[in-house]
């Protein structure tokens, strides 16, 4: 097993199969997303078969399987926010940076994610880049962040 992942998984008990999300979100936290090796480590490492370690982690949105983009950013599908028209900025995004929702740029610069809740409903639609939050956000302002960025 990977040292480097052997000592981040070294803060859970082996084989206690209930520390399986808290594995997954330290690996991605550290990583970035969870990589084929990751997947085997912490399942050799909780005792659970890798087709369940993936399984499980495909279940949630929140685990990516391949490196997010340079600058990540998330817009808020919730109801709120879907009801102020978030729409319109995912729609800028695929069309602009041919951008889906869990996916990455060619050139890795941008990645994007849907997200349930960025909890500042009252004023929708929410984006965060690089964990920077903006509220009412719309295509105009989202252009200029992201050409700032560019
Ligand atoms: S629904 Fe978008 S911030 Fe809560």
């Amino acid at each position: 097993m990977d040292d480097d992942l052997l000592k981040l998984l070294d803060i859970y008990p082996r084989r206690e199969k209930r520390y399986l999300i808290p594995a997954l979100q330290t690996v991605q936290d550290k990583l970035g997303y969870i990589s084929k090796n990751s997947v085997t480590a912490i399942s050799k490492y909780l005792d659970i078969p890798p087709s369940a370690v993936y399984s499980v982690a495909s279940f949630y949105n929140q685990f990516w399987f391949q490196p997010r983009g340079k600058n990540h950013i998330r817009v808020c599908n919730g109801t709120s926010c879907h009801i102020r028209k978030n729409a319109m900025l995912i729609d800028f995004l695929e069309k602009n940076y041919n951008l889906s929702p869990s996916s990455v740029t060619k050139d890795t610069k941008f990645s994007l994610e849907l997200v349930p809740c960025l909890g500042g409903c009252a004023h929708g639609p929410v984006v965060s880049i690089n964990n920077e939050y903006f509220a009412e956000v719309d295509v105009d302002f989202l252009k200029k962040k992201l050409t700032e960025i560019d």
